[in-house]
């Protein structure tokens, strides 16, 4: 039943308070996430935590596509998380060959599953996140210090939330599934 809580009241927060996250908190999420499955358990998921003001307004300011809602988004959080995925690993041979016609889209596919684990292990402690996805990567690497081995797979913000966001509408069941 709580599982079921968090997966249908987590909600994307764009308005954080300024009370700090501590280190203990983020690696508890950390270690909760690392539990997500991946391809062959190849783990290739990463997390870069910016809590350093400076850096987090460069990657606000600069790596933003001046897309402003992020800009405020990415400000009002005292964290900034970069998830990050070791390249062509899953979804891969071991000699670099693609495993399925899928190619990397499994790489994604995982970073997806840990991203949502983090974000539901963050709620459990009373926090709030929010998955951003429009940000230049070539940017975000240079800033966070991404080493050149890593794709960035999401931005994610986190903190004490201060806002209680409605669960915009969902599509009605029969809408998003068939039973054959
Ligand atoms: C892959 C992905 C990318 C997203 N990118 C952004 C973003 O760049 N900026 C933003 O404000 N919200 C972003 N969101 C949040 C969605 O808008 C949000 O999850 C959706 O509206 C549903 O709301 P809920 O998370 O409260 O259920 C993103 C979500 C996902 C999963």
């Amino acid at each position: 039943m709580e599982l079921l809580k968090g997966i249908k009241e987590r909600r994307s927060i764009r308005r954080y308070k300024s009370d700090k996250v501590s280190k203990e908190t983020i690696e508890k999420i950390i270690d909760n996430a690392r539990y997500a499955p991946s391809w062959k358990n190849s783990q290739t998921a990463r997390y870069t935590i910016i809590t350093d003001e400076k850096v987090k307004a460069d990657i606000a300011e600069n790596a933003t596509m001046n897309f402003s809602k992020n800009m405020n988004n990415i400000n009002s959080a005292p964290v900034l998380v970069v998830l990050s995925t070791v390249d062509k690993i899953s979804g891969y041979n071991p000699d670099g060959t693609a495993a399925t016609p899928m190619g990397g889209h499994w790489q994604s596919f995982d970073a997806g599953i840990a991203c949502e684990a983090f974000c539901l292990s963050a709620y459990e402690y009373g926090l709030g996140t929010l998955i951003m996805g429009i940000f230049n990567e070539d940017k975000v690497k240079e800033i966070a210090d991404i080493p050149d081995s890593e794709r960035v797979s999401a931005l994610i913000a986190l903190g004490y939330p201060d806002e209680s966001p409605r669960a915009p509408k969902r599509k009605e069941i029969s809408e998003i599934s068939k039973f054959i």
